[in-house]
């Protein structure tokens, strides 16, 4: 099936390894334009090197940013335009917002979680959401979490940035819609990076058990949804937000 992606620019934040690394192994392999943003240099290279071998492809930008801070983001999104003429798909998959204890988290840790979950992924969106809306077609995925809607006492600032993410991308949604710019989330459940080892240090509880598929998800099988959702097929989603947890959330 040809998913339409191919000569599309597409920037992915936490392009560097897990959801994201994988996202633009696949997005490379439909033809895209990558470029590939996170904050170390020595990770990106080695992504950008993955991708260029998985893919086949020499085209890949590394753009090293800290999406805490909106100069890094405005001079990310520059940079991409001025390689590529413009900026078709983002997709946001930055971590981590802090895991712990809630009477050890100080207002340090929230404040930085925040300001990268939540808060990288809404300045990141509006750094590239009037290219899209001047060309009228974008693609937005945002990458939230299971933990938006299922609690988790030591995984408190992930849930509420989550949470808020929900929101944000519905209500982005409404605005880019009619101009072309559709913005829709995946919410991974537990997915096996790097991510995973530091939330297991930290006291969040994981039980298989409570999963319907018995194991936890693979990088490339959230990036598969992003692809999709990131594509021209992609054509009436508007605000959806994509659970791929395994059948962890069973509510209707
Ligand atoms: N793994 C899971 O179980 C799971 C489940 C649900 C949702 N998610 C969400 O999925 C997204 C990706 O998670 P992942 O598991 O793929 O994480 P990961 O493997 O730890 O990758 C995180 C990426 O974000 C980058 N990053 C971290 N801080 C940054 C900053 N300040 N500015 C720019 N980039 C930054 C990292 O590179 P640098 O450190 O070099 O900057 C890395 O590329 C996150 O939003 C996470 O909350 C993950």
């Amino acid at each position: 099936m040809d998913m339409g992606i191919k000569g599309r620019v597409a920037l992915i934040t936490g392009g560097s390894m897990g959801i994201g690394g994988a996202a633009a192994i696949l997005l490379a392999q439909e033809g895209a334009h990558v470029v590939i943003s996170a904050r170390r240099e020595k990770e990106l290279a080695e992504s950008a090197a993955r991708i260029r071998a998985e893919a086949g492809v020499d085209d890949v930008l590394t753009i090293s940013a800290d999406c805490t801070k909106d100069e890094d983001v405005q001079n990310l999104v520059r940079r991409v335009v001025e390689r590529h003429g413009k900026v078709d798909i983002l997709v946001n998959s930055i971590g981590a917002a802090k895991a712990g204890h809630f009477l050890k988290l100080t207002d340090a840790d929230w404040e930085q979680s925040l300001a990268l979950k939540l808060m990288g992924q809404v300045r990141t969106a509006r750094a590239v959401f009037p290219h899209m809306e001047k060309q009228g077609w974008g693609r937005i995925v945002n990458v939230i979490g299971t933990h938006a809607r299922l609690a988790e006492a030591h995984a408190m600032p992930a849930g509420v940035a989550n949470a808020g993410l929900l929101n944000f991308t519905r209500a982005l949604a409404e605005l880019g819609g009619p101009k072309g710019v559709l913005v829709n989330a995946v919410s991974p459940g537990t997915v096996n990076t790097a991510r995973l080892k530091y939330l297991r240090d930290n006291g969040v509880e994981y039980d298989l058990k409570t999963i319907t598929l018995g194991r936890f998800a693979e990088a490339v099988e959230i990036a598969n949804a992003i692809v999709f959702l990131a594509s021209e097929r992609c054509t009436y989603m508007c605000g959806s937000v994509v659970s791929i947890d395994g059948g962890q959330i069973k509510t209707v």
